[in-house]
């Protein structure tokens, strides 16, 4: 049985979007604006890839999908500030995400830094929070400590602290790889390890999960670089060929835009049979690296 991806994403994303707008203060709530401007990054169309994540492997270890709805939206919570603040004049200066003006653009520079460290504070508010219930308690507690440190220094910061560092330098696939494993696997790894810890797997089974989704944001950040050359603005949502004026250190300017591909294929083949042993023949997680493999946005 194979899975019709079409149909479970926009399902999906129904599901996840309908949790996003009950967890976010509403745009009538004090500070408005603030409040305007994190529901104005939150909703202007992602993909909702890391929540989906968090949901299929949640199931995949045996857990139940529904109950790790709320911990899942905190990821795109945290998600989306890492966003609002990587297009900032200071970091990546760009003024189109998610098919419209960035925050900075669309309300101020101010706001778009309180409303990304909003976004970050509340992530990690829904996560103490939920699953609700005493019975529940260690697995949030795990969980917050598994997000903050993926998210933190040693993890996703970090590797965005590396990347600026990095720009202008000369090619170096070792620093390359470090950089997409912390800026974006880091967070992609606790979303599929907070799936199985959710569902109440063991250390071995978490691991193997976490390891998955590290591999999985490689490929992801491989992708996304070889998109921002080949790509089109209505199909990324975001300016392509910022990467090469900038001199990032990129998988097409280091490895050459042949070589990128292959390696992306690769790591998809290797993905593949890895999302087999975790959820069997056929299923979502399968889908989901042939989506980030061939993705055009
Ligand atoms: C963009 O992430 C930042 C990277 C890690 C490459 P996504 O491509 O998942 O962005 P959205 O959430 O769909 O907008
Ligand atoms: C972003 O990487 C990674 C994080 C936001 C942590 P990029 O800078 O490549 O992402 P895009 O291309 O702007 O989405
Ligand atoms: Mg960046
Ligand atoms: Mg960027
Ligand atoms: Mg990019």
């Amino acid at each position: 049985m194979s899975v019709d991806l079409a149909a479970y994403l926009a399902a999906e994303r129904r599901t996840i979007d309908a949790a996003l707008d009950r967890l976010l203060p509403g745009e009538e709530v004090w500070p408005q604006r603030l409040h305007q401007a994190m529901r104005y990054a939150v909703f202007g169309g992602g993909k909702r890839l890391r929540p989906l994540l968090v949901r299929a492997c949640c199931q995949a270890a045996g857990g139940d999908p529904e109950l790790v709805l709320e911990a899942s939206c905190a990821l795109e919570l945290i998600h989306t500030y890492s966003l609002i603040h990587d297009d900032l004049p200071a970091l990546d200066n760009d003024t189109l995400r998610r098919g419209r003006a960035t925050v900075h653009v669309a309300f101020d520079e101010a706001l778009a830094i309180l409303a990304g460290d909003a976004l970050l504070t509340e992530g990690f508010a829904v996560l103490a929070r939920y699953p609700e219930g005493q019975r529940w308690a260690e697995r949030r507690a795990e969980a917050c400590r598994l997000v903050a440190q993926a998210v933190g220094s040693v993890g996703m910061v970090g590797g965005q602290v590396e990347d600026l560092e990095a720009t202008g330098a000369a090619p170096d696939a070792g620093r390359l790889e470090r950089i997409h494993r912390a800026k974006t696997g880091a967070l992609l790894g606790a979303a599929t390890e907070l799936g199985a810890l959710l569902a109440g797997a063991d250390a071995e089974v978490r691991a193997r999960f976490a390891r998955f989704g590290q591999e999985f944001g490689l490929l992801f950040q491989i992708a996304d670089d070889i998109l921002d050359v080949t790509g089109t603005a209505a199909e990324l949502g975001k300016s392509p060929g910022k990467d090469a004026a900038a001199g990032k250190l990129t998988y097409p300017l280091v490895h050459g835009l042949e070589e990128a591909r292959q390696k992306r294929e690769e790591l998809a083949a290797s993905l593949r049979g890895a999302a087999q042993a975790l959820e069997g023949e056929g299923g979502v997680l399968q889908a989901l690296v042939d989506y980030c493999a061939g993705r055009r946005g």
